[in-house]
């Protein structure tokens, strides 16, 4: 006989999903109304208005996506991008390459400015290729590497493409809430991100925003977008202003009310306080992993505090490890990815995930498990460096 599911209570500390806060678990069980039902649109509209709060624009085409960050990133790429259209794609790791493959599905031609896994994206480097590339329609680049844990500077960036008669479109999946996003002093023209990340709802959301220049290129298309499902034209008829909606799809509403309460809930705390929060627990997880001996992957000035890549110690199976880490201590961290795959942990610490609990949980559970299996690692130094970084902050 078949029996409901009850997943374990995990820790979520990997690259996302993120623990999800209780209160958005609440708000998703609320009753289910219907799509078009006034008090949804209610919703809809204040959905809107919270989005912009979060990505700092006032951006009216800004929405979420009815499925993944994947499908955020189509979104931007199928309704922007013609056949023949040349892209400069900036790649320091497993989300540019992404991008470029978008960019070559839908008949462009993609520019790929390669940096360094690990490394932020050198701003340099896109004025290069721009000054070869001269007829380059959009520039693309991910502000927060998931797979690297490097943050790139995204308003440099911005106004280079700007500075070039470019459109730029900026993947927002793992910084939106986790550090400072701010679509309008960047002079960003698209962005997108995801719901599992630091806002810490569950997944399958993808909010994007795309600025007036971006979208009057979009109403002027030469041809038809060719996803029927992400066309922005038709999308805007649900999403658009006003009280008359029509229906272009079945919104899924449930996990529209988790979207609303994690945007409350980052409302209500700020969006300072919550970027100071990830900064100070990201500092406390740095003092006690530097202490035990590991170090991180990427250069301090271009670290995100909510994902931290950590070098596997040598003679260390990582999987072995982390498996250990799931079993002993219900606590998940995320392996490498692409050039990084066996060298690395990703340590998400994102959205409500993003505490002191879990700071000290990991650093003592990577510990024991570490000293288990005869890693190299100073032991009972860890917890003490992490507090002190606690203590000077409440300061
Ligand atoms: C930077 C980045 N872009 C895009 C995505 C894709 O998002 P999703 O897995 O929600 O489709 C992810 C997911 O981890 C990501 O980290």
């Amino acid at each position: 006989m078949y029996q409901s599911y009850n997943p374990p209570a995990r820790t979520l500390m990997g690259p996302g999903p993120s623990d999800v806060n209780p209160r958005i678990l609440n708000a998703l069980a609320r009753p289910t109304i219907g799509h078009l039902d006034p008090e949804f649109i209610h919703l809809m509209n204040e959905i809107k208005l919270l989005l912009q709060f979060a990505f700092q624009t006032k951006n009216e085409l800004t929405i979420p996506i009815s499925a993944p960050g994947s499908a955020g990133m189509e979104t931007c790429f199928v309704n922007l991008i013609e056949p023949g259209d040349k892209v400069i794609v900036c790649q320091n790791g497993v989300f540019g390459a992404r991008m470029a493959d978008n960019v070559r599905r839908l008949g462009g031609e993609a520019v790929i400015v390669e940096d360094e896994w690990g490394r932020a994206v050198d701003p340099q480097k896109l004025k290069d290729a721009l000054k070869s590339h001269g007829d380059a329609k959009i520039v693309a680049f991910v502000h927060a590497e998931t797979s690297t844990g490097a943050r790139s500077d995204a308003n440099a960036l911005c106004e280079i493409a700007r500075e070039h008669g470019c459109l730029s479109i900026v993947d927002c999946v793992t910084s939106l809430g986790g550090c400072e996003v701010d679509l309008d002093e960047w002079g960003a023209d698209a962005a997108y991100s995801g719901t599992q990340k630091c806002l810490s709802a569950p997944p399958g959301i993808s909010p994007v925003s795309f600025s007036r220049r971006a979208t009057e290129v979009i109403q002027s298309r030469k041809t038809p977008v060719t996803s029927w499902f992400l066309d922005l034209n038709l999308v805007m008829g649900y999403w658009g202003e006003g009280r008359t909606r029509a229906y272009h799809h079945t919104a899924p509403i449930n996990s529209l009310y988790g979207l609303h309460e994690a945007l409350v809930i980052l409302h209500e705390e700020g969006l300072q306080p919550c970027w100071q929060r990830h900064q100070t627990n990201h500092l406390a997880l740095k003092a006690g992993l530097e202490e035990m001996g590991l170090s991180f992957v990427v250069p301090e000035e271009e670290r995100l505090a909510q994902l931290n890549a950590v070098t596997v110690p040598d003679g260390v199976d990582e999987a072995v490890i982390r498996s250990q880490l799931l079993e002993q201590f219900n606590l998940e961290i995320g392996a490498g990815l692409g050039a990084l795959a066996g060298r690395v942990w990703r340590i998400g610490l994102m959205g409500y995930a993003s505490n002191r609990k879990n700071v000290l949980l990991c650093l003592s559970a990577l510990e024991a498990v570490l000293s288990q299996y005869n890693a190299h690692i100073d032991k009972g130094v860890a917890l003490g460096a992490a507090q002190e970084v606690f203590r000077a902050y409440a300061a």
